[in-house]
């Protein structure tokens, strides 16, 4: 197996070295930022390593495999036939789809998210000075359904601009079926509403779950942007590269001047380079990655359901962040915070930073990291548990 284990703390981590800022420790187990603790996969340190030895790093543009490999991915392994006119750069997600707001709407207008929601998506509405809409999702246990007429009602009494949606769902792990996927979107085009569709996590889909690009489903073209990275699946995030892919001529005409306007209209070599490498070269590396990180949810999922089954943990469809419920043991955000910081030693994403007090109960685990940690944050929970 070529997947290896990294130890990270002091190598400028921000998982591991920059807990600190949201933890107030840098002494606990990192499972918060969606960030993986393995080695760079062999092709990108290869591919990465060749550029470097040969060229400098001066201004460059992307090389064609960046997108070829990309396309040639996107069609494999999610069957989203992608044109290469359609990507335009995006330097990161998350500042893509705060561009996208500034772009497509105006302060005070309505941005919609659905709740539990990953809480950029949430800051893109608020820093931006629009009006932050959340639709909750109906929970019934530890699985999260859209009741559609809501949608549609929290889209009309707010006139809603914009929704921002992640698929597959972080945090709680969802794959979106095609009725729901399709369901919101029509419900959108309906009412004028533009969508991004984040898809960073669109190849963490797992047993008898199978992601479905939202552009795939029916004509959207005109009210979709779709994002899509190598940076979960290869762990690239600190390169600040993404595809983003706008179907529809004068959307994306707009989207490229509002680039234009900001400087932002392309990234650095290694960002290209190494995402080429990533989508041309990298499915063994990932699908061992899988396998681990499979390994790791069965281990999180099986040990509670044996030893607190009140623990409780959502199916895990797709992501690779497990939405927990310690609803049986704590109430309010603080309970839960002293008890995984100062009782068992961990930093996890905690459920209220996803959409506010409902979700102080629920802490959401990343588990892409060693088994010897994962079974280091059961034993300590399992160990602290209220009697
Ligand atoms: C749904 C989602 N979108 C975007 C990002 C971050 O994307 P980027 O690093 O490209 O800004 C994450 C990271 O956790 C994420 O979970």
């Amino acid at each position: 197996m070529s997947v290896k284990y990294v130890e990270r703390k002091g190598t400028g981590s921000r998982k591991w070295d920059g807990m600190w800022s949201r933890f107030g420790s840098d002494d606990l187990i990192a499972m918060w930022i969606a960030d993986m603790d393995f080695e760079l996969a062999e092709p990108i340190k290869e591919a990465l390593k060749a550029h470097i030895d040969k060229y400098p790093l001066g201004y460059s543009i992307p090389p064609e495999e960046y997108y070829e490999n990309f396309i040639a991915w996107e069609k494999k392994y999610h069957g989203y036939e992608v044109k290469r006119d359609w990507i335009c750069f995006g330097c990161g997600i998350v500042a893509a789809f705060n561009m996208v707001v500034l772009m497509l709407t105006r302060p005070g207008d309505a941005v919609m998210t659905v709740t539990p929601c990953y809480y950029p998506m949430q800051d893109a509405a608020t820093t931006n000075d629009r009006k932050l809409v959340m639709c909750d999702m109906d929970r019934d246990g530890m699985t999260y359904t859209l009741d559609l007429e809501k949608f549609e009602k929290t889209i009309s009494d707010n006139d809603v601009k914009l929704f921002l949606m992640s698929s597959p769902h972080n945090p709680v792990g969802k794959i979106w079926t095609a009725d729901e996927l399709r369901g919101m979107m029509d419900v959108c085009k309906k009412h004028g509403v533009y969508v991004v569709s984040d898809e960073i996590h669109a190849d963490f889909e797992w047993e008898g779950h199978k992601h479905i690009p939202t552009a795939t489903l029916g004509d959207y073209d005109d009210i979709l942007i779709t994002m899509c990275a190598a940076s979960k699946s290869f762990n690239l995030a600190g390169l600040q590269n993404s595809y983003i892919i706008i179907p529809d001529d004068e959307l994306r005409a707009r989207y490229k001047d509002f680039q234009q306007r900001l400087h932002t209209t392309g990234g650095n070599i290694l960002g290209y380079v190494a995402s080429a490498a990533a989508f041309g070269q990298g499915r063994e590396w990932f699908d061992e990655v899988r396998d681990v990180i499979w390994g790791n949810y069965l281990y999180v999922r099986d040990t509670f359901a044996k030893r607190a089954p009140k623990v409780k943990t959502a199916e895990l469809e797709g992501t690779y962040l497990l939405w927990i419920d310690l609803g049986a043991y704590f109430k309010t955000q603080e309970e839960v915070r002293d008890f995984c910081e100062n009782k068992c030693g961990i930093a996890f994403d905690y459920g209220a930073w996803f959409g506010g007090d409902q979700y102080a109960r629920f802490v959401r685990m990343n588990l892409a990291t060693s088994r010897s940690y994962v079974e280091a944050a059961c034993k300590a929970i399992l160990e602290n548990l209220p009697l």
